[in-house]
């Protein structure tokens, strides 16, 4: 089961790892990448080690370590900072294609190997939807291999990089090129059968639009979102998480097909329940059997 709240945590601050390893998030991002200011990259990844090891046999939160951008020079240092000390995952930033996940996969097999840890442990997600170019590669992560775990986007970088003021309406809502990004990272992570992550939402006082963006998330078939601030994660847990109604009719909905076995499709209040809706219904139980 894929985690719902990723926070981010900047890897050069002490301070905001041990207050992330505190927080209700799912899974930890110690951040080597853009919230970290070039002169304090080697003492980030250090930090970021020595913190994994600190915590390592903790079951929660998963920790993971978005690492600089492979045309970076960085990544192949941060990696090999980081893996020996073994993250759950690497975030991989500003990703063009699925051919950069089959590079990060090899980096990561030669690195495990040499750390004496076993190979392919390490999984990846992509910020899929950072440059332009990688609008048109959504399609190619079938074919990354089995350490891909998700595909999230970003909204930030790829507006800097398409020269855009600004990713956003007057109203709040996404542009559309950015509406665009985040369906094409849903159907791009569907088809390849990893887990949808969906942005950041950067205005961490605002917990009501939090709550709004992320719910509008699941409803769209994300799985989880991403956060930079530790007050967003409960609200992204909760969003996330089908609620007793939505339980109640998914069990009607199967207890349904169950007394009508060979039925393709069901009344259920007046409304026509079919295959998809069966579905669903599976889902939404498989989401609500996490331990709290
Ligand atoms: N992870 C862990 N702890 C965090 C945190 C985070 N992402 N963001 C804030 N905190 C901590 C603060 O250190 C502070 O702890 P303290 O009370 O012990 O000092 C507490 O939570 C409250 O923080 P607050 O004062 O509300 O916010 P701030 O002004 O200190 O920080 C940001 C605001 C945006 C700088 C901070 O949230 C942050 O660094 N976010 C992550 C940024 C990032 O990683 N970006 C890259 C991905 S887009
Ligand atoms: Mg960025």
């Amino acid at each position: 089961m894929s985690a719902r709240s990723w926070l981010f945590v900047p890897g050069d601050s002490d301070r905001k790892l041990a207050k992330g390893a505190g927080s209700a998030a799912d899974a930890l991002i110690i951040d080597l990448e853009d919230s970290v200011a070039p002169a304090n990259l080697p003492a980030a990844r250090s930090r970021a080690a020595a913190f994994l090891a600190a915590q390592a046999g903790r079951a929660a939160p998963e920790l993971w370590v978005r690492v600089n951008a492979l045309e970076s020079g960085l990544a192949l240092p941060d990696l090999a900072a980081v893996v020996p000390a073994g993250p759950a995952g690497i975030v991989l930033p500003k990703a063009g294609s699925a051919a950069d996940v089959v590079t990060l996969s090899n980096y990561l097999s030669a690195l495990e190997v040499a750390a004496g840890r076993p190979e392919g442990g390490t999984k990846i997600m992509v910020v899929a939807t950072e440059t332009p170019a990688a609008l048109f590669t959504l399609g190619s992560y079938a074919a990354a291999g089995p350490r891909l775990a998700g595909l999230t986007w970003g909204a930030e970088d790829l507006a800097a990089s398409l020269g855009a003021a600004g990713n956003r309406l007057e109203g709040g809502g996404y542009e559309f090129t950015y509406q665009l990004a985040r369906s094409l990272c849903l159907a791009g992570a569907a088809s390849a059968g990893v887990a949808p992550i969906d942005t950041v939402f950067t205005d961490f006082r605002d917990l009501a639009g939090l709550e709004a963006e992320a719910r509008a998330a699941r409803r769209a078939g994300f799985v989880g979102k991403l956060a930079i601030h530790p007050d967003q994660a409960d609200i992204i847990n909760r969003a996330f998480t089908p609620d007793a109604a939505e339980i109640a009719h998914a069990e009607r909905v199967i207890a349904a097909f169950a007394a009508n076995p060979g039925a393709g499709v069901v009344g259920i209040d007046g409304k026509m329940i079919d295959m998809p809706h069966l579905k669903q219904a599976h889902r939404i139980l498989a989401a609500g059997r996490r331990p709290a």
